[in-house]
């Protein structure tokens, strides 16, 4: 990305003086991803390898839920989050005392929480899932029903899958819940034979219309192992633009939405963030214990 070459040059020199790396999320934009970044991928990825951080700092590149799940997993370390904005809908749609009153109204049914919540909802949860795992960790509990908070897709595209009854809460990825099974029909008209792959955040009727439904890093593998000839990712913008730099030889169609949370960290405030150490992420000491049980518990399965 020669547009950026000061930029990426001035961070990577930022990041050596501060013994710091950069984890950065598949949205990221390529420059990120491609030029600054030490560890990329999804939101368990991200999680597992944030455990094993040995640099003194760690700049994520994503949302504030992944920033706060990195503290949690790795509390020596000092995390920052460029923006404090980068806030995720999914988790503004539910607060913990929303978690309590699930619990009473069903006493006895085990909690899974997705990552993209506060530590505060992860603490009032029995274990946490991505959507990269979301499946067995459901299946691990070896119960008859659970909750599954808090999105309602995610909840329906993994009800369709296991014969365990899931009781669902009503939160909505904006960027996931805007594509439509009649997006899916028209682009394969436009583009016949084209392969469509879509995040499970996305509402069941697209999962049921596309040919294969993961996480990002999930995505990501499948245009790997198949290389399909030409391919849609039913996801955030950056996703296609990452992955196309690994795959020339694949065309990729690209009616995208953009996620508005992770478009502000930026090369320009990851240096900010590395030369001012800010935004310190810190967790309530009163939810950070039950918070990482809830996530180390999910790291287990
Ligand atoms: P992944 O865990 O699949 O990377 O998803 C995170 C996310 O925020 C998707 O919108
Ligand atoms: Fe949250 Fe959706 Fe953005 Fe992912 S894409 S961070 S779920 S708003």
């Amino acid at each position: 990305w020669p547009a950026f070459a000061g930029d990426i040059e001035a961070t990577l020199a930022l990041k050596r003086e501060r013994n710091a790396v950069i984890l950065a999320h598949n949205y990221q934009t390529p420059e990120i991803f491609h030029c600054v970044a030490d560890i990329v991928g999804d939101s368990l990825a991200l999680a597992r390898k944030a455990m094993s951080v040995e640099a003194d700092i760690i700049v994520l590149a994503g949302v504030h839920f992944m920033a706060e799940t990195a503290k949690l997993l790795n509390p020596g370390k000092t995390v920052l989050i460029p923006d404090l904005g980068a806030g995720c809908s999914l988790a503004d749609s539910i607060t913990a005392s929303d978690v309590r009153l699930m619990r009473q109204r069903h006493p006895g049914v085990p909690i899974v929480t997705y990552v993209n919540t506060s530590a505060a909802v992860k603490a009032e949860s029995d274990i946490c899932c991505t959507s990269g795992n979301a499946l067995a960790i459901v299946e691990s509990l070896g119960v008859p029903k659970v909750i599954m908070l808090p999105d309602e897709y995610l909840a329906r595209n993994i009800a369709a899958q296991t014969k365990v009854e899931i009781i669902a809460w009503k939160g909505h990825c904006e960027v996931h819940e805007r594509f439509s099974a009649a997006d899916i029909r028209e682009l394969r008209d436009a583009h016949p034979g084209v392969t469509v792959l879509a995040h499970p955040e996305c509402p069941p009727e697209v999962v049921a219309e596309a040919d294969f439904a993961g996480s990002t890093a999930a995505m990501s593998d499948y245009v790997g192992r198949h290389k399909p000839a030409r391919v849609v990712l039913m996801t955030e913008c950056s996703m296609s633009d990452n992955v196309a730099v690994e795959h020339p030889d694949v065309d990729f169609v690209r009616p995208c939405n953009l996620c508005p949370h992770m478009k502000r960290i930026t090369l320009a405030n990851i240096r900010v963030a590395l030369k001012e150490n800010r935004h310190i992420v810190t967790i309530d000491p009163g939810v950070a214990d039950r918070a990482r049980r809830a996530v180390e518990r999910m790291l287990t399965i």
